[in-house]
C-alpha cells in the first residue's frame, strides 16, 4: 500500500494549489467520490476548513470524536456550527466497555498520575474512535498547522498515515494565526469563545489550560507533563 500511495500522493501533490483550498479539496474528491473525511475539534483551523466545506458545498464527511470532557463552550460551538450551516457531524465515543473497566480501575482523573494512564485514557476516548471513523475512507482532512510545535513545522500538506491506512490533507498547513483569525472575521465564522481567553490549542477540560503572553502554542496541553510527551497518539508517527 505505501508505494502505491506515494506515488498517487506525489501526483495529487504536483496538483494542489496554495490558494484555492477548495478546488484541492474537489480535486481529491473527484479521486476518492465519498470516501473523504474530515475531522473537527471546533478549533479556529477546523472551523475555517468547515466554513469552507460548507459554503462550496462539498460532500466531504464531517465527523467529531467527543472524548466526554469536552468544555461547555466546544459543545456550544459545536451547536452553533450545526445550526448555521445546517450540517451534519457525526459524532464518535469511547467504546463504553473499555472506558467503564478503565474507570473503574483508574478512577476518572487517572491522566494526572502517570503519562501511561494520560496515553491510555487519550486511546480510549480519542485513538481507537478515530480508528473506526477513518475505517474504510481513503483521505482524511485535519487541521494540524506547522506553527503548532517542532513536530507539526516539517510535515507535508499530503501525506500518508501508516497506522490508519489513509492520505492525511492538511489544507491550512502553512497559514499564520493572523491568516486563520482574518478568515474567522471575514466570513463571520463561530468560533470557540475559550480563544478569546488565551486558549489557542483546545483539548479536553481537564488537560488543557490558557496559555500566557510569549508560551509555545501546546504549553496548555497536558501542562503538567514534558513538553516532548504532548501528542495524544492521533497524529503520532
Ligand atoms: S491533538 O492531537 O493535540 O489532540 P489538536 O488539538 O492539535 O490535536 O488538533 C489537530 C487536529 O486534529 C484538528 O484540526 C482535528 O482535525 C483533529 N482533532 C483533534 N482533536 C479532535 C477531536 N476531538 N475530534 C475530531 N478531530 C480532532
Ligand atoms: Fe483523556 Fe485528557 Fe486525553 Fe482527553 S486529553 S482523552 S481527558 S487524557
Amino acid at each position: 500500500m505505501q508505494s502505491h500511495s506515494s506515488d498517487t500522493i506525489q501526483q495529487l501533490s504536483r496538483q494542489l494549489s496554495s490558494e484555492r483550498l477548495a478546488d484541492n479539496l474537489a480535486l481529491l474528491l473527484q479521486n476518492f467520490p465519498g470516501r473523504v473525511v474530515f475531522s473537527t475539534s471546533f478549533s479556529y483551523e477546523d472551523q475555517v476548513i468547515t466554513h469552507l466545506l460548507a459554503s462550496h458545498e462539498l460532500p466531504v464527511g464531517i465527523f467529531t470524536l467527543d472524548t466526554g470532557r469536552l468544555f461547555p463552550e466546544t459543545y456550544a460551538v459545536w451547536s452553533r456550527t450545526v445550526e448555521k450551516y445546517g450540517i451534519r457531524i457525526k459524532a464518535f465515543y469511547p467504546d463504553a466497555q473499555s472506558l467503564e473497566s478503565f474507570i473503574t480501575a483508574e478512577g476518572p482523573n487517572a491522566f494526572y498520575h502517570s503519562v501511561d494512564n494520560r496515553k491510555a485514557c487519550c486511546h480510549i476516548r480519542k485513538v481507537e474512535p478515530l480508528r473506526r471513523a477513518l475505517s474504510g475512507n481513503r483521505v482524511w482532512i485535519t487541521g494540524l498547522r506547522a506553527e503548532h510545535s517542532a513536530g507539526r513545522s516539517h510535515l507535508s500538506p499530503l501525506e500518508w498515515d501508516e497506522t490508519n491506512q489513509v492520505i492525511k490533507y492538511h489544507p491550512l498547513l502553512n497559514w499564520t494565526t493572523t491568516e486563520v483569525k482574518e478568515y474567522i472575521n471575514r466570513h463571520a465564522v463561530p468560533y470557540n469563545p475559550l480563544h478569546d481567553r488565551g486558549f489557542v490549542s483546545i483539548g479536553c477540560a481537564p488537560c488543557t489550560r490558557a496559555i500566557r503572553e510569549g508560551e509555545d502554542f501546546r504549553a496548555g496541553r497536558w501542562w503538567w507533563e514534558d513538553s516532548s510527551k504532548k501528542e495524544c497518539g492521533l497524529h503520532e508517527r
